[in-house]
C-alpha cells in the first residue's frame, strides 16, 4: 500500500463488503492451535500483518503452522521450545501479550521485540501477574525476556478490563498447578473463554470472573473466524456520514462484549439494520446495513469502554458530523494503544476544522450537524485505526484529507482501500 493516502468528498457509497476475519479471534486460533494436541483447521483467518506475526511466532515455538489457501490455515501444536530468534511481534499488542502468557507456561526462555509503537506500550501490567505465577521476566516494555515453567495458580483482578491481560493469564494457567481465576469487575471480550472451551479445556465463566477447571489440555479443532466488527466500523460509519449512502457488511461478529459501537451509533440516531443473525465459530454473527443518517451527539458512559475500546477513533469522527455535543468518558486506556489515541483524535480533528477537546480521560466533540471543513494532512502515528478513521472523515469532509503513514492499515485491514473504492469511496495515493 502507498504510504500516503488521500480521501476526498465522495458520491453516495453503495454496495456490500466482506471485512477481514476478526483479529482477536485469529490470534487466539493460531496460539491455541499451537498449544493443542492434533490439528487445528482455521478458515477465514485475518491475514493482516499483526496476525501473520503471531503465525510466525507460533511456528518459532515449534508448532507446524501452514497456509493452505486464502484465509485457510493448518496448525499442529506441540510442547513449545526456545525460539531460535527473538519473537518479533511487530505492531501487535495482542500477539505480544498472548504469546508471553502462553510461553510462560513452558520451561523455555524467549525474548519478545516489536516496532517503535509496541515498544512504548506498558507490559508490566501483565508481567507482574506472570511473575506472581512463577515466571521470571526482564524488562517492563519490549524488549522483554520471559523464562517460564513450573507455574503456580493465581487469583487476579482485571482492573483494567483488558482481554489481553486476562487471556495471557489464562494461557499461562493452562500449564500451571493450582487454581487460576481472573476476576472481572467489568467484563472484557470473552473470545479466549469461548475458544478454550471449544478446544476441550474446562473453563467456568461465572458472574464476575473466569476459572480454569482441572482438565486444561487442548485438543485441535476447526475454527471458523467471523468478520471483524472493529474493521466493519469504518465502512459502516462512512455510510452514515456520506449523504445518500447504503452499505452492507456481511458476516460481522455481533458478540455483545464487542457491540458498544453499534449501540452508541443507534443512540445517536443511526439507521443501522441487522439481519440474518446466526452463529459462526461459536460467536453470534449478522449482516449489518448502514444508511446515511442525521446523527446527534450523546453521552457515552465509561461502563461502555470495554465493548468498544478500539472504536472510539471512528466514533469521534461520527461525532464530528453529528449535531450537538458528544461526551465520551473513561478513555484512559486509549492513551496506551497503538498510539495515544486521545491525543491523536484531538490533534487530527482540530486540524480538520472540528471542535474537539479532551478533559482528563473524557473526549468531547462539538458537532455542528454539517460536514467538517477537512483539507488537512494527518499523521497515522503507526496506528491503523487512526489512519482509517481520518480517511473515512475525508470521504465526507469539504476538503480532502491526506493520511501520512497509511501503510499501517495492513496491520488489521489489508485491502481497506480497495474495499472502500468498491463502494465508490474516493481513496487513492496522495498526490
Ligand atoms: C484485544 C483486546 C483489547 C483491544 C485489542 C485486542 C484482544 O485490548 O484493544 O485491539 O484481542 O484481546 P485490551 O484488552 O488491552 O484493552
Amino acid at each position: 500500500m502507498t504510504d500516503s493516502l488521500q480521501a476526498a468528498s465522495s458520491p453516495p457509497l453503495r454496495g456490500t463488503i466482506e471485512v477481514p476475519g476478526d483479529k482477536s479471534i485469529s490470534h487466539r486460533a493460531l496460539i491455541l492451535g499451537g498449544l493443542a494436541r492434533g490439528e487445528t483447521r482455521i478458515a477465514g483467518l485475518c491475514e493482516s500483518d499483526d496476525v501473520l506475526r503471531a503465525a510466525a511466532a507460533v511456528r518459532g515455538f515449534g508448532a507446524r503452522v501452514e497456509r493452505v489457501g486464502p484465509g485457510e490455515w493448518l496448525v499442529e501444536g506441540c510442547c513449545w521450545r526456545n525460539p531460535d530468534a527473538p519473537v518479533d511481534c511487530g505492531n501487535s499488542g495482542t500477539a505480544a501479550r498472548l504469546l508471553m502468557g502462553a510461553a510462560a507456561g513452558f520451561a523455555i526462555e524467549a525474548r519478545f521485540v516489536g516496532d517503535e509503537s509496541l515498544s512504548s506500550r506498558p507490559m508490566e501490567r501483565l508481567l507482574a501477574p506472570l511473575r506472581q505465577m512463577g515466571a521470571r521476566t526482564e524488562g517492563s516494555r519490549l524488549p522483554v525476556t520471559i523464562a517460564g515453567g513450573g507455574l503456580g495458580g493465581i487469583r487476579f483482578v482485571n482492573a483494567a478490563a483488558s482481554a489481553q491481560i486476562k487471556s495471557a493469564i489464562l494461557l499461562a494457567g493452562l500449564r500451571a498447578e493450582g487454581e487460576v481465576e481472573v476476576i472481572e469487575p467489568v467484563r472484557s471480550r470473552d473470545h479466549s473463554e469461548t475458544m478454550l472451551s471449544a478446544f476441550g479445556c474446562d473453563i467456568e465463566v461465572r458472574d464476575g470472573g473466569v476459572v480454569l477447571g482441572s482438565n486444561r489440555k487442548l485438543v485441535g479443532t476447526a475454527v471458523d473466524v467471523p468478520g471483524d466488527p472493529s474493521s466493519a466500523a469504518f465502512p459502516l460509519v462512512a455510510a452514515l456520514i456520506v449523504p445518500g449512502s447504503e452499505v452492507s457488511a456481511r458476516s460481522v461478529m455481533v458478540n455483545p462484549l464487542r457491540a458498544g459501537l453499534i449501540e452508541t451509533l443507534r443512540e445517536m440516531g443511526a439507521d443501522l439494520e441487522e439481519s440474518n443473525r446466526r452463529t459462526v465459530g461459536g460467536e453470534p454473527v449478522a449482516d449489518l446495513i448502514a444508511r446515511f443518517s442525521s446523527l446527534r451527539g450523546v453521552e457515552v458512559p465509561a461502563s461502555r469502554v470495554p465493548s468498544m475500546i478500539d472504536e472510539y477513533p471512528i466514533l469521534a469522527i461520527a461525532a464530528a458530523f453529528a449535531e450537538g455535543t458528544m461526551v465520551m468518558r473513561g478513555l484512559a486506556e486509549l492513551r496506551v494503544k497503538e498510539s495515544d489515541r486521545l491525543a491523536a483524535m484531538v490533534e487530527g480533528l482540530t486540524a480538520c476544522g472540528a471542535t474537539v477537546r479532551s478533559e482528563g480521560d473524557t473526549l468531547i466533540v462539538e458537532g455542528r450537524g454539517r460536514p467538517v471543513p477537512g483539507g488537512a494532512a494527518v499523521a497515522a502515528r503507526s496506528d491503523h485505526r487512526i489512519a482509517m478513521s481520518f480517511l473515512v472523515l475525508g470521504l465526507a469532509a469539504r476538503g480532502p484529507i491526506t493520511v501520512e503513514g497509511a501503510a499501517t492499515i495492513a496491520t488489521s485491514f489489508p485491502g481497506f482501500g480497495e474495499s472502500m473504492r468498491s463502494l465508490g469511496a474516493r481513496i487513492g495515493p496522495a498526490v
